[in-house]
């Protein structure tokens, strides 16, 4: 196996400094760090994140993710003048990302104003092996002539959430002359943050400590000869709580200790330590491709770099936020982005990760219940954004109109209510992959339940059935709709669910059932029409269309509402995102490929994916359905919402769920998995250029490796398992290998889904 793929900075821009900050940034599930340069720039943000450490500024705030004093800034001076990039000439260029080592490393050649040359060089990570730790090392070597080399770095303070401080500098103290020490609370008083850096600096350099302006820097000089280095060794240890018996010198003084100890071992030791944690990962994880196009296989190291980063694997309170630890966008909130575009990966490949995302959820019952009570019903409403404690953290009001002082309202904590059955939907999705009983019994079922009553609750008696009124499905330029097809049809699989695992483990009483039996006869779900289009709402298809090539071009980037109000987008055939579409995608027995087909043709025109959760699931269902040509080409343009030339789109943080799409169209769309009550189904179809695609699956309990190609399907598997290959019901232990000429292909291609998968045989 071989991990090789980078992510290159093709040259310096000050244009897209903060995309790549994101793209590159180092993490760990427990901090993130935005690849920042060491010098600053004016344009550029830097960002420094701890998975759970939120905070609310003040009156009106929501909580947000508080962005950390940094730690890798350095003012560098070169006889005098500071380094940057904006002035003198750079003479070579190189800063790359390696998946494989989760190490970033730039060197550049430069030229100063005064005519010197200079290569500059440095290195950081954050460790895979010991959570707390970032380590980064800096080379200057003058190559013309002897130098002088002045070098400022430490724990910034100064930095904030674009403006909005969050901490309280407690103490800031110096330990000899390499190591420093700041002490940071939450103003509310309610979390604490300990920043500890050894700074060491080769040769004999002049030192002191200076501790003004919330900066606590070590400022060396030296005398540098010609060819010869100097460098910057920098280690730091971050740790925080926010337990309230905390001992606040425990906690600096436990610090300080771990940070000695990897000061003793050093850069390379520590990174080797790292290295070995990485390669685990990739072993478990990697898909691989063989295939014409270089890009693919970047693209899912890129995928897998970022899903492993984000994830807090640490520590069940805490979940994946919608930038990941990337930036600040969605001021770091959890989304059902977590559920339906993060949770796959984990469940396939590190099951036990994700339960302990649906474990996030379930702590956070109390608030859940809470919101529902609080709006008249029962059961639990999950929040639509959520931080730590699981409270609604939808901010209330979006960007005023500066004309009138109006703000609008922001809708989606009122009527987003789908996310209730999306997590519903995880919590299946995991049983059906795992058959983990013991989780079930108990969690699994307490959030079938909650989720359940809160439908049973949340439904209207209208027409002589039961409706679901005023909602948002996923489509968000759709509001305050009645029946939205996804969420009716999510939230009585919800339902049937929640009734079929509440009997299996004997829990839920009379009353629920009973009131679940009439939910679940009576509820309206909304019929597709003799060409197969499902009606996305009551209302839509009565909406005019428009057409929407010139939004559509700029998709991501939300256009249309520069030439149309809100309320005026609502009353049209528009849509954010996929909707009809992601239900097909969601529930693959319960449509037809027609059906599929004719949604997708439907929809797609109608949609401007203006939202990154878009395209990806275009593409998956377009896969489903056979269309491999289409879905490629909707893989490839999800995955160019981070990865593509815009350099803007990723300023304030990479897109987690296009990044787990990327990750879902390959094993979802390309290798064809699916979800059954039957259990765990295979029937790949792969891009014609992709010659073959290895990938590991964790089925039941059972690793497996997986390899296709367009003639053969090869499973090799830890021990006996079963599953769904095409329309045949397999089991494999050991290796076994299919050819693809044994199964029966529709027309189009692919095998398809139709009502093969509902039971075992
Ligand atoms: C999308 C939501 C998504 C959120 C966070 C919004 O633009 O419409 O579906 O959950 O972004 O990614």
């Amino acid at each position: 196996m071989m991990y090789a793929t980078t992510l290159n900075e093709p040259g310096f821009s000050p244009h897209s400094l903060n995309k790549y900050a994101s793209l590159m940034a180092s993490g760990n599930g427990y901090m993130g760090v935005r690849a920042t340069h060491e010098e600053d720039y004016t344009v550029q943000t830097r960002g420094m994140y701890l998975a759970g450490l939120y905070h609310r500024a003040g009156k009106g705030e929501t909580n947000e993710l508080v962005n950390l004093p940094d730690v890798v800034g350095v003012q560098i001076e070169l006889n005098g003048a500071p380094f940057s990039l904006l002035s003198g000439h750079l003479e070579q260029w190189h800063r790359e990302l390696n998946f494989a080592t989760g190490e970033l490393h730039r060197s550049v050649v430069w030229q100063a104003p005064c005519g010197a040359h200079f290569a500059i060089e440095s290195r950081r990570f954050a460790s895979a092996a010991q959570p707390e730790l970032f380590a980064l090392r800096l080379t200057i070597t003058p190559l013309d002539t002897a130098a002088r080399i002045s070098l400022s770095t430490g724990i910034d303070a100064t930095q904030t959430n674009t403006g909005r401080q969050h901490l309280d500098e407690t103490q800031v103290r110096v330990f000899g002359q390499h190591y420093l020490q700041g002490v940071y609370t939450t103003q509310d008083g309610a979390a604490e943050v300990v920043i500890s850096s050894f700074c060491h600096i080769s040769g004999e350099a002049q030192s002191n400590v200076t501790a003004k302006n919330r900066r606590l820097l070590q400022n060396s000089a030296l005398e540098v000869a010609a060819g010869e280095r100097v460098t910057l060794e920098k280690i730091t240890w971050i740790t925080w709580s926010d337990d309230s018996r905390r001992e606040s010198a425990t906690l600096s003084g436990q610090s300080l200790q771990a940070l000695r100890e990897c000061a003793s071992r050093g850069y390379d030791s520590l990174f080797s330590a790292s290295k070995s944690a990485w390669r685990r990962f990739w072993q478990r994880s990697r898909v691989e491709i063989e295939g014409s196009d270089p890009r693919d296989q970047q693209a899912l190291d890129y995928a897998l770099y970022h899903l492993h980063i984000m994830t807090p694997e640490h520590d069940e309170r805490s979940s994946i936020a919608a930038k990941a630890l990337t930036g600040e966008g969605y001021k770091g909130h959890v989304f059902w982005d977590t559920e339906v575009f993060l949770l796959p990966f984990h469940l396939f490949t590190a099951p036990d990760v994700a339960r302990q995302l649906l474990r996030y959820r379930w702590h956070n019952l109390p608030g859940a219940r809470e919101k529902a009570r609080r709006n008249g019903w029962q059961g639990a409403l999950f929040p639509w954004e959520s931080a730590r404690r699981g409270e609604e953290e939808t901010p209330e009001f979006a960007a005023i109109n500066i004309r009138t002082g109006v703000r609008q309202k922001v809708a989606s904590a009122l009527a987003e209510h789908h996310l209730v059955a999306d997590i519903a939907w995880a919590v299946i999705a995991y049983w059906h992959a795992t058959g983990d009983e013991r989780f079930m019994a108990h969690e699994g079922v307490d959030l079938l339940i909650e989720t359940a009553t809160f439908w049973i609750s949340r439904a209207t008696e209208c027409n002589g059935r039961l409706e679901i009124h005023d909602v948002i499905g996923p489509d968000e330029y759709t509001e305050h709709v009645n029946n939205n097809a996804y969420t009716n049809y999510m939230a009585h699989d919800n339902v049937a669910q929640a009734v079929h695992v509440a009997r299996h483990f004997a829990r839920g009483d009379e009353a629920f059932y009973a009131s679940a039996a009439a939910f679940l006869q009576h509820l309206w779900l909304p019929e597709c029409d003799e060409n197969g289009v499902l009606p996305q709402d009551d209302t839509f298809l009565a909406k005019p269309a428009i057409d929407l090539t010139r939004y559509k071009v700029k998709a991501g980037k939300q256009t249309i509402l520069l030439d149309y109000s809100r309320a005026e987008v609502n009353e049209m055939q528009i849509l954010k995102q996929a909707d009809v579409v992601m239900l097909n995608y969601m529930l693959p027995d319960r449509f037809t490929r027609r059906e599929c087909l004719a949604n997708l043709a439907f929809y797609e025109p109608r949609t401007i994916h203006d939202s990154s959760l878009s395209k990806a699931i275009h593409g998956i269902v377009a896969a489903r359905c056979g269309d491999v040509p289409q879905a490629y080409q909707f893989w490839r343009d999800g995955i160019d919402i981070d990865l593509g030339e815009e350099p803007h789109s990723s300023d304030d943080g990479i897109h987690a769920a296009a990044t787990g799409a990327i990750w879902l169209g390959a094993i979802q769309g390309f290798a064809g998995l699916s979800l059954h009550q039957g259990g765990v189904k295979l029937a790949p179809r792969l891009p014609a250029h992709w010659q073959k695609m290895t990938f590991p699956l964790h089925c039941q309990g059972v690793a497996m490796r997986c390899t296709l190609t367009h003639q053969h399907i090869n499973i090799e598997a830890a021990a006996s398992v079963s599953f769904w290959l095409y329309d045949q019901y397999v089991t494999v232990e050991g290796e076994a290998s299919f050819a693809l000429s044994d199964f029966i292909l529709s027309a189009a291609g692919t095998a398809t889904t139709e009502g093969l998968c509902s039971r075992k045989p």
